[in-house]
């Protein structure tokens, strides 16, 4: 969806760009004008404008993912996070509408969190490799073939399959839930590399399911050793990454954990295998550090545009639905996990 495509009464909602605009919009581009050309910032701007404008008309918060690119991430969101961060602010919202800037998943997670609220998304096709990896049914043929044995599910998986496993996790504490878990044997679904990474620091034996991320399957140890002999690269790796990246990297986190460790070590250069959006987010926040290449985009990720937030913000649609049967198990499995790791989310 283009500007042009937006309906003419939206069309005559977006403000001029006049000197009090961009004036007032300064400071928020500033935490990104490294990557964005003024040119192209002050066509983004009307549309910012406008949407935090509609946000308050219609009783609505924007929450964002770390991937989203920098405009809605700076320039829209009232909250953004990592997966862990979303599901948990999600229940404590008080606005009437949550209007989630990220993945599908991810917006069904706030809908099943926040059931008295009206949950949008931008765009209801923006998918995950590893959501689409694995059904309920897959679940249950595991459950029958390993009786008794406990299932994770990454937060990363439809309602569907959450309202068949015992607990969700995140790339943020995964480890943590299967440790507390208690169990023997745990199945974890459906991220292998995630898996694996847990498989390795527990002494609980991982039963896994291959599938995988299809942004973070392409970082390689190869990449990483060009770099290498450059001084003071530091490398991080989300745990999605393949067990060789994950080997050859300095830190491994979920994408809050990777902000933080940033923020806290602030090293001279830094290689983050992750998605490209984190970067251009989060260099404002360590302006002395200098982000160096390889980086993959998730095309899901990037179908949330400020064109179709605020179409969706002014249409109150397209609401996110979680069939009736599913809500209560689904929440269930998240609420599981915030239990597990003694947080409370509602
Ligand atoms: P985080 O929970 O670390 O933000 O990861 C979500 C995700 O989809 C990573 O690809
Ligand atoms: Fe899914 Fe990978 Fe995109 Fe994250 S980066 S939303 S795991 S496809």
């Amino acid at each position: 969806m283009k500007l042009a495509d937006l309906p003419a009464e939206l069309q005559q909602r977006l403000p001029a760009v006049d000197e009090a605009l961009e004036r007032r919009y300064r400071p928020v581009y500033e935490k990104f004008s490294d990557v964005m050309p003024v040119e192209e910032w002050l066509t983004r701007l009307p549309l910012v404008a406008a949407i935090n404008d509609l946000k308050a008309e219609r009783d609505a918060v924007v929450m964002a993912h770390n991937y989203q690119t920098p405009d809605i991430f700076h320039g829209i969101a009232d909250a953004t996070g990592d997966s862990l961060a979303l599901a948990r602010m999600a229940a404590d919202v008080d606005a009437g509408t949550i209007v989630l800037c990220g993945v599908h998943f991810m917006a069904e997670t706030a809908r099943l969190m926040a059931p008295d609220k009206k949950v949008i998304s931008p765009d209801p096709m923006a998918g995950c490799s590893l959501a689409s990896g694995i059904t309920a049914a897959d679940v249950r043929a595991l459950k029958a073939r390993h009786p008794g044995v406990p299932v994770v599910a990454y937060v990363n998986t439809t309602a569907e399959v959450k309202a068949e496993v015992d607990v969700c996790c995140t790339s943020g504490n995964a480890l943590d839930v299967v440790n507390a878990l208690g169990a023997p044997r745990v199945i974890m679904v459906p991220d292998g590399y995630l898996a694996r990474y847990v498989a390795e620091r527990t002494s609980v034996e991982i039963i896994i399911w291959e599938g995988r991320c299809e942004v973070h399957e392409r970082f390689t140890a190869e990449e990483i050793n060009q770099f290498r002999d450059e001084s003071g690269t530091w490398v991080m790796a989300h745990p999605e990454c393949s067990p060789e990246v994950i080997d050859a990297s300095d830190y491994v986190g979920s994408t809050a954990g990777m902000i933080r460790e940033l923020k806290t070590r602030r090293p001279p250069r830094v290689m983050l295998l992750t998605e490209c959006s984190m970067a251009d987010n989060v260099r404002e926040a360590v302006p002395d550090t200098r982000f160096v290449q390889p980086c993959n985009l998730c095309p899901h990720m990037k179908r949330i545009t400020l064109e179709k937030t605020l179409m969706a913000l002014w249409a109150g649609s397209p609401e996110v639905e979680v069939a009736e049967d599913l809500i209560a198990p689904a929440r269930r499995s998240v609420q599981a996990m915030f239990e597990l790791t003694a947080v409370r989310a509602a």
